[in-house]
C-alpha cells in the first residue's frame, strides 16, 4: 500500500470511529425518553417541532430539536440547560418568546437528580434537526 492509500484508510477508520460520538444511539433515545417521562419533561416538550400544545397553542415548552439547534457549538450549553431544568428559568428572560407558550420553565430539581438532568440535557443537545 502507499503511504497516501495508506493515509487515507486510516483517516475513514478514524471518522467512522468518531460517529457515534455526535448521533444519539437507538437505546439510548429509549433511556433518554422514559427517564424523561418519569420526569415530567414531556407534559410540557416535544422531541419534533410542529407539535401543538393545549388548545391549538404553540406548545408550552420548546421542542427539544429546536433546542439543539438553537445551542449547537455552544461549549457552555450543557452546564447552562443543566443548571435552568434544576432551578427554572426567568420569565422576565423568555428565550422562546412566540416559539413556546410558556413563560418559564418550573424548577424540576424535586423531580430529576443535577447527574441524570446533565446526561438528559447532553441527549437534547445531540439531537439532529429532521
Ligand atoms: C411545566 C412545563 C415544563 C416542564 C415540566 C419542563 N419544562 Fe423545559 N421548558 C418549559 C418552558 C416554558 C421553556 C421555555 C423557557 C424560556 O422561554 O426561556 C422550557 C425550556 C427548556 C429548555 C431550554 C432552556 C433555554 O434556556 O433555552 C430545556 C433544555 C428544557 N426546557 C428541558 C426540560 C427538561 C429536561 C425537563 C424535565 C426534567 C423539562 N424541561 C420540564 C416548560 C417545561
Amino acid at each position: 500500500m502507499t503511504t497516501l492509500a495508506r493515509l487515507i484508510t486510516l483517516g475513514c477508520t478514524g471518522l467512522l470511529a468518531t460517529l457515534p460520538a455526535f448521533a444519539n444511539s437507538a437505546a439510548q433515545d429509549e433511556a433518554m425518553i422514559k427517564l424523561a417521562t418519569g420526569s415530567g419533561c414531556m407534559t410540557c416538550h416535544h422531541v419534533d417541532p410542529g407539535a401543538k400544545g393545549p388548545e391549538g397553542l404553540p406548545p408550552i415548552g420548546p421542542a427539544w430539536r429546536d433546542v439543539a439547534a438553537k445551542y449547537r457549538g455552544d461549549k457552555a450549553a450543557q452546564g447552562k440547560l443543566t443548571q435552568a431544568v434544576l432551578k427554572g428559568s426567568n420569565p422576565y428572560d423568555s428565550h422562546w418568546k412566540g416559539k413556546a407558550s410558556g413563560l418559564a420553565m418550573p424548577p424540576n430539581a424535586v423531580a430529576i437528580k443535577e447527574a441524570e438532568a446533565k446526561k438528559l440535557v447532553g441527549w437534547i443537545l445531540q439531537l439532529q434537526p429532521k
